[in-house]
């Protein structure tokens, strides 16, 4: 029997890191992930996914301690780095963004992997006031570091300066690398606790917010996240290279009437907070390399059905029994509410 090729999936319990196992065992691999603590209990859905009695092993990683991502590393074909914590609290994530990712980095170099896949994010992209807000985000834009930092977004500011030194040091080390940048990641939730990017909708269903802001993003499935960085460590072509990993921008409007589209039920706002000013726009991306690799990104409606449906079934929303159900699996109903918004769109 051949012997299974060994990825390393770091954050491997993560919301994204969980479609990537699932993706990987599911394709035949061997899949070590890790976890700051491989056995907490939140990690115990990976152990229900195809394949994982045969081919995962867990292990306990702390990124700043080289020792245990070289334990980790040993042996792996490639290394997928998920993990990265989400949110803006400069004491608690300088370190484990950028020393972190660097630590991954040389670790991966020395233990001589063949390639190295980072999970960056659309803000080490977009967060430059003088980017010329017509033209197509691409690999050749970076966030301005001062920007972020005067405007407090510590997230996008460790990132940038992690991705950018990954990139310094895998040209250095001649390691092969190539980086996924997803936008607001939204879909059904294999792991069984809450994560940031969910909590993004969370807040509408609920009823906590009562408007919406007046703020355009991207969004993209979780499942074509998780398929993109396994396309990325798979393509011969990928090295080097920067993949925008996302579907469309919607405006927070856009996105709340869908939701009321498919969700009525729900006490989903249908204010803007500023009635003044005029839709903000959000940027323009051009997610065609992943096409060229083979990724079909899932329309929204889809992933935002099964992102609510995820919530409800894990207890975090009621479920209520008038929840419609979507008849196909490619397109809303033609006559439904959300079909009609969705030709809008
Ligand atoms: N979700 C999105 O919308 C989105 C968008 C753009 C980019 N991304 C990027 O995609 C990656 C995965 O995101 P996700 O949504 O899957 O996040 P997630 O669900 O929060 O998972 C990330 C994992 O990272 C680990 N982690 C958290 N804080 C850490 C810390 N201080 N030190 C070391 N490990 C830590 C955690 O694993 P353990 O607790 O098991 O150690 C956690 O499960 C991240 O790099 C993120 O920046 C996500």
């Amino acid at each position: 029997m051949a012997v299974a090729v060994v990825v390393c999936v770091t954050g491997a319990g993560g919301f994204i890191g969980s479609w990537i196992v699932k993706l990987l065992l599911a394709r035949g691999y061997a899949v070590r992930g890790t976890s700051r603590r491989a056995d907490d209990p939140k990690n115990a859905h990976l152990w229900a996914l195809d394949g994982a009695a045969e081919r995962l092993t867990m292990v306990s990683v702390d990124l700043l301690d080289r020792p245990s991502l070289r334990a980790a590393f040993a042996g792996c074909h490639g290394v997928i780095h998920t993990a990265s914590p989400m949110h803006d609290t400069p004491e608690e994530i300088i370190e484990p963004v950028i020393t972190g990712t660097l630590n991954v980095v040389e670790v991966a170099a020395d233990a001589g992997v063949r390639r190295v896949v980072l999970s960056s994010t659309i803000g080490t992209m977009y967060m430059d006031p003088r980017r010329d807000p017509d033209s197509p985000l691409d690999d050749s834009c970076w966030s301005d570091l001062d920007y972020c930092k005067n405007t407090k977004n510590w997230y996008c500011y460790a990132k940038t300066i992690a991705e950018r030194r990954a990139w310094e040091v895998a040209r250095e080390r001649g390691l092969d690398m190539a980086v996924v940048i997803p936008v607001v990641v939204l879909g059904e939730l294999l792991q069984p606790g809450m994560n940031t990017s969910t909590k993004h909708i969370l807040k509408y269903l609920t009823g906590e917010a009562k408007t919406y802001v007046n703020e355009s993003h991207a969004y993209v499935h979780v499942g074509d996240a998780a398929e993109a960085h396994v396309r990325v460590l798979e393509a011969p072509g990928a090295s080097g290279r920067r993949y925008v990993c996302a579907e469309r921008t919607l405006h927070r409007g856009e996105l709340c009437r869908i939701l009321a589209g498919l969700f009525p039920e729900y006490p989903i706002p249908t204010r803007c907070r500023d009635e003044i000013n005029p839709p903000k726009k959000g940027y323009k991306f051009t997610n065609q390399p992943l096409k060229d690799l083979g990724i079909k990104f899932t329309p929204v409606h889809e992933y935002l059905f099964e992102a609510v449906k995820s919530l409800e079934d894990k207890g975090f929303i009621k479920k209520t029994s008038n929840t419609k159900e979507l008849q196909s699996q490619s397109s809303p109903p033609q006559s439904s509410p959300a079909s009609k918004l969705m030709s809008k769109l």
